[in-house]
């Protein structure tokens, strides 16, 4: 289904143009009709592998160009986006270790707009896209996902708790991020693919014994009235029960009768209460997602950071990396395994690690070299080795396997400096000896090795 434009949008200055990667970290402005983008992009595979419908991808370079040229020379989007989720810099006006995060509002809202609208023709059908912000921009951003996707598609905004420390020097100290939820084929219609979650089974008890194994329990009763579930219940005590005034009992007579021959119907009180309905783990139905999520179930901003810590204790800290615990709640409700999970804005690889460990594909692509080098790049060489025991690594029993390729893109306008270029990426390839780390193209390995 396609959504109408939202009527009402927001306006900002050079909305008319594209907002184009620009050498090392910059951006351009560019009519949408210029010539130059006709021109194909720059693109290097670096690794030898097929890139088609069941590779794993890490893309060097901006997010716009690389789905750009991932469409135009691979088969890597082929099947269809399931899950795009992207955390990119929130426009706190501030600056981090690995990026700068003070754009101007205008370049802002054309980037992230310009990003989505390149995302949504790559979707698939029953896909959603999550958009990781904090109150700087979060409000706007909504109102570009309705520009893009139509106000119809809009799902939920997710309150995550990032920090369970109080900043006592602020007015209200902030400690959660906004993450709006939108899928192109309406919440309808989306709620009937996704997940619930899993439903804690430490709550299930076996108060009589029952060699099926421990359950939960419900009332058996619905609402509403009924004329076939209004009927007398006789209780093991010899009390005779109607259903409550404007309910009915939850089935029929007949039915009643199967449940309570077959022991499913269990009378609390000794035996004097209202029947409930017996529940085993196996029926019941996952919990449908709360719209506020905790630091206990999801983890903070601190636990992503020891994680990185623990794996890289020498690269300086990466800034702003989320935890696994919120990935693989995401990737859980949005996808099913073997389906594609799409990041733009890689950071430290938090969406390709979980993804990877999940058994889904991913394609990923983050522009600033150094943090490849130092994080992501080793990060998803320790999680296909099996080295990486933080994070999901025990929930997802994961214990390593699988591979990913890397390539290269060069934006259009601008330089790019040497640290930078692909070759930048293809030394440090050509150094890492261990059997896990994707395999350098042949003739690129040779070449650099005889350098
Ligand atoms: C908030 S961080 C993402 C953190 C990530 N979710 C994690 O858990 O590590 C945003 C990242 O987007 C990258 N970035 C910024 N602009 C980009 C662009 N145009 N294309 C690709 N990556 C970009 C930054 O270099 C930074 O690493």
């Amino acid at each position: 289904m396609m959504f109408p434009p939202s009527d009402v949008q927001l306006m900002w200055p050079n909305k008319e143009l594209q907002l184009r990667a620009s050498g090392d970290d910059g951006c351009e402005w560019v009519q949408p009709a210029d010539d130059r983008l006709l021109m194909p992009l720059k693109f290097e595979a670096l690794t030898d592998g097929p890139l088609d419908a069941r590779t794993n991808v890490l893309v060097a370079g901006d997010g716009l160009d690389a789905l750009e040229a991932l469409a135009a020379h691979t088969r890597a989007l082929d099947g269809g986006i399931r899950l795009v989720y992207i955390d990119p810099p929130f426009n706190t006006q501030g600056s981090f270790r690995q990026y700068n995060d003070a754009m101007n509002r205008p370049m802002w809202l054309s980037m992230m707009r310009d990003r989505l609208a390149a995302l949504r023709p790559l979707l698939s059908e029953d896909a959603s896209v999550w958009v990781h912000l904090d109150d700087s921009e979060v409000h706007r951003a909504r109102s570009v996902m309705d520009e893009v996707f139509g106000e119809g598609a809009f799902v939920a905004s997710v309150v995550w708790q990032k920090k369970t420390t109080r900043d006592s020097r602020a007015a209200f100290s902030s400690n959660h991020d906004t993450i709006l939820v939108y899928a192109p084929s309406g919440p309808k219609k989306w709620k009937t693919s996704r997940n619930l979650l899993i439903k804690d089974e430490a709550h299930l008890q076996n108060r009589d014994d029952d060699p099926r194994g421990p359950w939960a329990d419900a009332p058996f009763t619905a609402p509403g009235f009924r004329r076939a579930q209004q009927y007398d219940i006789v209780t093991p005590t010899g009390q005779v029960l109607r259903p409550p005034r404007g309910r009915s009992w939850y089935a029929t007579q007949q039915t009643y009768r199967d449940l309570l021959d077959d022991g499913r119907i269990w009378f609390p009180k000794g035996g004097d209460g209202s029947p409930r309905l017996k529940l085993f783990a196996h029926q019941l139905r996952g919990l449908v997602p709360f719209t506020v999520w905790g630091a206990p179930d999801t983890g903070t901003n601190d636990d992503a950071k020891r994680h990185l810590l623990s794996m890289f204790p020498e690269a300086e800290v990466f800034d702003t990396p989320k935890p696994e615990a919120l990935l693989e709640r995401i990737i859980h409700i949005a996808t099913n395994p073997g389906e594609l999970v799409v990041d733009i804005f890689g950071g430290s690889g938090t969406t390709a690690a979980v993804a990877h460990k999940m058994r889904r594909r991913w394609v990923i692509a983050e522009r600033n070299t150094q943090t490849i080098l130092d994080f992501l790049l080793p990060r998803m060489q320790r999680v296909v080795g099996g080295t990486d025991s933080g994070g999901v690594t025990d929930i997802t029993s994961w214990t390593g396997g699988g591979s990913f390729e890397i390539v290269h893109v060069t934006p259009r306008f601008g330089k790019l400096s040497r640290r930078h270029q692909a070759e930048t990426i293809k030394r440090q390839l050509a150094r890492s000896s261990s059997e896990q780390v994707p395999r350098l193209r042949r003739g690129l390995q040779a070449e650099l090795l005889n350098s």
